[in-house]
């Protein structure tokens, strides 16, 4: 069985999805960690309601991001894990932790990549005035938001959409996406060549 951990800031609706999956037997894993930067993220008390231990690599009290992204990766390294999901993790990764997991870690971002990377991914898409809209998940690389892609899925843009009415129906897509691309891995049935993430 594959162990994974999940790296996330904030509310961690994603990250239940992931533990949901886990315990109705659909996800073959097991969540060896919640690692989070911010001590306030309510991902935190999914994660103590579920038995998985929590890491804070609390950013505020580092003095550089230098320094934050050190202790990020040795609390990486520790966890020991085969994946590491980015599921509502709001800093880019630096280089040295991206080198030091290949293939080994993915991200869900609310958007149809490689349009619309970075924060505010759903009110880049509202203003800019698009049709469609979705979710990608993908394999973290060194650029931003631009791994080789795993899985999207994508919704419609209403007329009347604001930037939150997007992400609620973005949202619910990333629920069953997020998952599926763990499961997907978890049994090896993902392979990549070059920027093609092929599916088994
Ligand atoms: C999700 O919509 C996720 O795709 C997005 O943050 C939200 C986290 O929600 N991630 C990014 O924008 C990454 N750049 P959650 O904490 O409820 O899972």
């Amino acid at each position: 069985m594959k162990r994974i951990a999940v790296v996330a800031s904030g509310r961690g609706s994603n990250f239940q999805a992931i533990i949901d999956a886990i315990h109705n037997g659909t996800v073959p894993a097991e969540c060896a960690a919640l690692i989070t930067d911010n001590p306030k993220a309510y991902a935190i008390e999914r994660a103590q309601v579920a038995g998985i231990p929590v890491v804070v690599i609390d950013y505020s009290t580092f003095p550089s991001r230098e320094l934050y992204e050190r202790a990020l990766l040795l609390a990486m390294q520790k966890a020991d894990v085969d994946l590491f999901v980015l599921a509502g993790y709001m800093r880019i990764l630096g280089a040295s932790i991206v080198r030091a997991f290949p293939g080994k870690m993915i991200n869900i971002h609310p958007a149809l990549l490689p349009a619309f990377t970075g924060l505010h991914a759903q009110r880049q898409a509202v203003q800019y005035g698009v049709k469609l809209a979705g979710c990608t998940v993908h394999f973290v690389d060194e650029s931003l938001d631009g791994g080789p892609i795993i899985l999207q899925k994508c919704v419609p843009v209403m007329d009347s959409d604001d930037e939150d009415a997007l992400a609620e129906r973005i949202l619910e897509h990333e629920h069953e996406c997020l998952p599926e691309a763990i499961r997907l891995f978890c049994q090896d049935r993902i392979v990549i060549e070059g920027r093609k993430v092929r599916i088994f």
